[in-house]
């Protein structure tokens, strides 16, 4: 492989000088961490998985109008996205109670919420991404009120869209996480959908059985991460049958 500026590496994916100015090469790495990395393995496949889930997620927010960094997939690690820069906030979009919400509020985990929930977390490994609001943010200037009111919209439409993809294959969108990066176009900013949307990012529950479908089972060491994964993307018919995940080296 011919050799490219690595700008950023972390996790989960490693981030390189893409070929045109503007642009990234997103690698998508095996590694499996959680708890902030207090965890970690390497699961066979899993970024293969991720790289093709998030493409499919992210060009389908695309085609219907909720603009995202992605530009297209390159190979079966890589996708070459526009650069941007991340807002330091994860967001967070919560339509049953679950994971941190349900233990900080005590609120019984697959307790149906009457409406999503949007939370915010600052990006921070050091301090364990904690739980901020939109004061914290406001007053430490890590978005202005307008960026608040468009990731507020972005957060609940990506919502919508991946509840409503997720339904049609019988998972339950739990909740996700979702980052915003900023794109400079001369003078003007606009905010797009960035980093990743895959079972990484998400918690996903088969509706008849309740089947954890997304990293908790790596989390909470619930069965195979990759076997999980694939039946989301086999659902969704993302991954070609032919394509088997466990010879990652395939090109395409
Ligand atoms: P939480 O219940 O642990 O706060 O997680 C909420 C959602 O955010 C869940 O779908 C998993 C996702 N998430 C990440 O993508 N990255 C993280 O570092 C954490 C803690 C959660």
């Amino acid at each position: 492989m011919a050799r490219r500026k690595k700008i950023y590496e972390g996790k989960a994916k490693v981030l390189y000088e893409g070929p045109r100015p503007g642009t990234i090469v997103q690698y998508f790495k095996d590694d499996a961490t959680a708890f902030n990395a207090e965890k970690k393995d390497v699961i066979d496949g899993k970024g293969v998985l991720n790289n093709r889930l998030s493409e499919f997620f992210m060009t389908g927010l695309n085609q219907i109008g909720v603009p995202t960094h992605f530009i297209e997939r390159i190979n079966m690690r890589e996708q070459l996205v526009r650069s941007c820069e991340i807002i330091p906030l994860e967001v967070v979009v919560r339509n049953v109670a679950a994971g941190s919400m349900s233990k900080r509020l005590g609120i019984e985990e697959g307790t149906q919420l009457s409406r999503p929930i949007v939370e915010y977390y600052y990006k921070d490994d050091a301090l364990g991404d904690p739980l901020v609001t939109e004061e914290h943010i406001a007053a430490f200037g890590w978005a202005s009120q307008q960026d608040m009111d468009d990731i507020l919209s972005l957060a609940l439409r990506v919502n919508d869209f991946m509840s409503g993809v997720m339904l049609a294959v019988g998972i339950k969108l739990v909740d996700f996480k979702i980052e915003i990066g900023r794109v400079f176009e001369g003078d003007f900013q606009r905010l797009v959908v960035a980093d990743e949307i895959s079972p990484d990012s998400c918690r996903l529950w088969d509706m008849e059985t309740g089947q954890k479908l997304d990293k908790d089972v790596f989390r909470r060491d619930l069965g195979n991460l990759a076997d999980a994964y694939t039946e989301v993307a086999r659902r969704l018919g993302v991954m070609p049958k032919n394509q088997g995940v466990t010879k990652p080296t395939l090109i395409n």
